[in-house]
């Protein structure tokens, strides 16, 4: 007899799409939105995460603008796949043109909500913390073409929520951004909540 999955395949599907500079957080977030999803909510998840998309389907692709909006069409692409078969799908990547944001939003809403999640934490802020010492490097001109520093981030002007965070605790900033598809009737509440 088949033993019966710890969390349940399929339900609405629906994407988080978290965009912001490099260091901004995005990844922590990303990580705690899983652990919440799948402990709490038992729905399964999908994390598409800039470097793990740039290793596994984009490798090659380098940082010029045409570059970004292919792999962010990739990363779109694969979300709207996974929203149309019910399934919860998480995006963390720089994501700077709003085109290329629109247009994830654009396929996955065939299918699906869209929540895009503008992690705001401020410039000053990610080059302070400059966990991969990028920033630095990019300052000294080593590399070149640096989100913030040599290269655009257009800011969302019309996210459905946004996150700082460089304040505030992360669990209690990914329970703010689960309300949304909670609300939208996308995600059932988590066993045991008010
Ligand atoms: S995006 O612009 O195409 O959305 P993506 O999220 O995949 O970027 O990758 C960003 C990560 O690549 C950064 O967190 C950083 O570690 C690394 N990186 C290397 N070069 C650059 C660069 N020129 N600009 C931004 N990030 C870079």
């Amino acid at each position: 007899m088949a033993t019966k999955a710890a969390t349940a395949p399929t339900g609405t599907g629906f994407t988080l799409f978290l965009t912001g500079l490099s260091g901004a957080g995005k990844s922590t977030i990303a990580g705690e939105l899983v652990r919440q999803i799948e402990e709490l909510h038992k729905r399964q998840v999908t994390l598409l995460d800039g470097d793990i998309v740039r290793e596994m389907l984009s490798s090659g692709l380098t940082f010029s603008k045409n570059d970004r909006e292919l792999n962010i069409r990739r990363i779109g692409y694969v979300a709207a796949e996974v929203t149309k078969h019910g399934g919860i799908c998480v995006c963390a990547a720089i994501a700077p043109y709003r085109s290329s944001r629109a247009e994830a939003r654009e396929r996955v809403s065939r299918y699906g909500r869209f929540y895009e999640v503008y992690v705001s934490t401020p410039l000053a802020v990610c080059e302070q913390r400059d966990t991969k010492g990028l920033y630095a490097r990019a300052r000294r001109g080593e590399l070149k073409s640096f989100t913030g520093v040599d290269d655009p981030f257009e800011t969302p002007t019309a996210p459905e929520i946004s996150v700082d965070a460089s304040r505030g605790n992360v669990g209690d900033e990914v329970k703010r951004i689960l309300a949304l598809p909670i609300k939208d009737g996308a995600l059932k509440k988590a066993a045991g909540s008010a």
